[in-house]
């Protein structure tokens, strides 16, 4: 039988050179965003290490002056299925989640799409702290000092042409790391979007930290987002993918119960949960025999998102 007489490439060569085009790929787009994210101010390093301390300035302005809760309540106390569904299961459970290497795929409606590693996207953002409000569905509610930067500065870098309409954010899917991804409870990867112009209002914030150093597991690390005025579940964790989108994407909790949560998610004291009211809220920390609060209409931050609904009816857009 004749031999042809190709050059012989071993497997590790091949790997190699494809993981030099990778990542020239990575580095290009990456040296690419650089240019067209320049953002004043120091680069962060945020370090991986749950409860590491970082370098940020204090935001008065994006703050409220409530009394924020213990980092015990904040990091005791969560929602975070993917670790069960126990108040008290993500701080048990979620030791096993590996927060590096992390990758975040940047996807759909923008001029800079691919997948990123988390120092490329945290690096160019200068951190602060910010005051915010809490309030979830269940009708309790929390005052956090998080730190992180505003999410508009994040999706700018990526260009999102005129047909990005919505942004979805997905949280990391894996069994191995999430064991309450093994129960049917919710559909697996939680999912939860947000309108552009909601996504780019000043207030929501991609968070990192939280009392000044690295966000504990059970609170969404190595990134999530947080938006003051809605209900807490629009909030997702540990997220891997942002996609631009031209239409309404999907969201985990309107697709397990869609007559029961919505898209818009806004905190909103006039329209009730078909089983039980949205009117006043129990602050955790307050003891048991603590007086209810009332609800404050977006949570307390009217001023700066009531204009982003005139003329929506909120009743139908809860
Ligand atoms: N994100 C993911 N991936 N999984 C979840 O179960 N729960 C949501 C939201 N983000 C949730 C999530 C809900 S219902 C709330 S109230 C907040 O996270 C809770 O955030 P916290 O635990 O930091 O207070």
């Amino acid at each position: 039988m004749p031999r042809l007489n190709l050059p012989r490439i071993r497997p590790s060569e091949i790997t190699a050179e494809r993981y030099f085009h990778m990542r020239r790929d990575l580095l290009t787009t990456a040296l690419g965003l650089a240019t067209v994210a320049a953002i004043p101010g120091a680069k962060a390093a945020v370090p991986a290490a749950p409860g590491a301390p970082l370098t940020y300035t204090r935001n008065a302005k994006y703050s409220v002056t409530d009394k924020a809760n213990s980092f015990e309540e904040i990091s005791g106390y969560n929602n975070y299925y993917e670790f069960g569904t126990d108040k008290s299961d993500p701080a048990a459970r979620a030791g096993s989640l590996r927060t590096r290497p992390w990758m975040v795929t940047i996807a759909g409606e923008a001029a800079k799409t691919g997948t990123f590693t988390i120092e490329d996207i945290l690096a160019p953002h200068p951190l602060e702290e910010r005051i915010y409000r809490h309030r979830c569905v269940e009708a309790w509610s929390m005052v956090i000092p998080w730190v992180g930067f505003p999410l508009a500065d994040l999706l700018r870098r990526f260009q999102p042409t005129s047909r990005a309409k919505y942004v979805q954010f997905t949280t990391l899917l894996d069994a191995r790391q999430m064991p309450g991804q093994r129960s049917g409870v919710l559909d697996w990867p939680y999912v939860e979007g947000l309108r552009i112009d909601e996504a780019m209002n000043p207030l929501a914030f991609v968070v990192v930290g939280v009392y000044g150093r690295v966000l504990p597991n059970q609170n969404g690390a190595p990134l999530r987002v947080h938006l003051p005025w809605k209900y807490g579940f629009k909030s997702a964790k540990s997220i891997v993918q942002i996609r631009f989108t031209e239409r309404q994407p999907a969201n985990t909790w309107a697709i397990s119960a869609p007559n029961e949560y919505g898209f818009y998610a806004n905190v909103n004291p006039q329209v009730d949960h078909p089983r039980w009211s949205q009117a006043t809220e129990r602050h955790i920390g307050g003891g048991f025999f603590a007086a209810r609060q009332p609800t404050l209409m977006f949570n307390g931050y009217a001023d700066q998102v009531a204009s982003l609904y005139q003329g929506l009816d909120l009743r139908r857009n809860f």
